[in-house]
């Protein structure tokens, strides 16, 4: 089966480059439309589509990205898997900004967002105990390393609503839940991507320490667009790496991700 590596890209990551015949592509959806167009072409050979989760220009906030047309946009046009890229907060002091986490968890304090595909005349319960690709993070966590960033594997995410950032109460609660990582995007983004059969791996650059640390100040847009600035190059890279350590072609995936729905579908086919 041929692959296509869908990448979702967040704030400061609006494009990526070299792709052989790029070209800026309209998806429609029954769920509207997606936060943009989808950029589309190859890279070293492999099949890529590209979406900027904030539109570009970033005129999407958290809570009114498109999650489920954006999902579904990208399964239309054949990605076989999404690699989402995302700004977060750091909620412990060995995760440092300009580190990337490779996420394995995610606990969702999100509220009113589409969180599924399915519903009335069609119920389904796919499993999320594991939400990420294991295959696909690897293979992130090894571009990244390639890259010379520094790399933490595997990381629970804080899923919050927005678009205010956390009082100091919720940012030490957090912490003592075991959560490493803030941020408002990455639900129900992976809920979806499960549902759609896509293999979903989630890498996220630390922009702060959110605001439980005495040592520094309260979050502020500012200071995460530095930080972004300061290392576009990083995501840039692994993007740029991870077709050559794909590879064109899929095997179906070993974690099962392209069969979540085998045994979640609970509306009988006839009645
Ligand atoms: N994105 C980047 N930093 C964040 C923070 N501290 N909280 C929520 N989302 C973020």
């Amino acid at each position: 089966m041929q692959r296509r590596i869908g990448v979702i890209g967040g704030s400061g990551v609006y494009q990526i480059s070299g792709l052989d015949g790029a070209q800026w592509r309209r998806v429609d959806t029954p769920w509207g439309a997606p936060s943009d167009e989808i950029l589309t072409g190859r890279l070293a050979g492999v099949e890529m589509a590209f979406l900027p989760r904030h539109g570009r220009g970033h005129v999407h906030s958290p809570a009114s990205v498109p999650f489920r047309a954006n999902i579904d946009a990208l399964k239309r046009l054949g990605c076989t898997e999404v690699i989402a890229v995302s700004a977060v907060g750091s909620l412990r002091a060995d995760f440092r900004p300009g580190d990337m986490v490779v996420l394995d968890q995610f606990i969702d304090r999100t509220s009113g967002r589409a969180g599924s595909f399915f519903g009335t005349g069609c119920v389904a319960h796919v499993s999320l105990a594991d939400p990420t690709c294991a295959a696909l993070s690897a293979a992130c966590t090894q571009a990244l390393r390639a890259g010379g960033a520094t790399v933490h594997e595997g990381g629970t995410y804080l899923a919050m609503e927005g678009p205010q950032f956390s009082t100091r109460a919720e940012s030490r609660l957090y912490r003592s839940w075991g959560c490493d990582v803030i941020g408002m995007t990455a639900m129900p983004e992976a809920r979806l991507a499960r549902e759609a059969e896509l293999c979903y791996a989630s890498v996220a650059m630390v922009t702060d320490y959110d605001c439980w640390h005495d040592g520094h100040g309260a979050v502020d847009v500012a200071q995460v667009i530095a930080v972004l600035t300061a290392n576009a190059g990083t995501a840039k890279a692994m993007i740029a790496a991870l077709p050559g350590l794909l590879g064109p072609a899929r095997a179906p995936c070993p974690c099962g991700c392209d069969r979540a729905l085998d045994h979640a579908l609970m509306t009988a086919p006839e009645r």
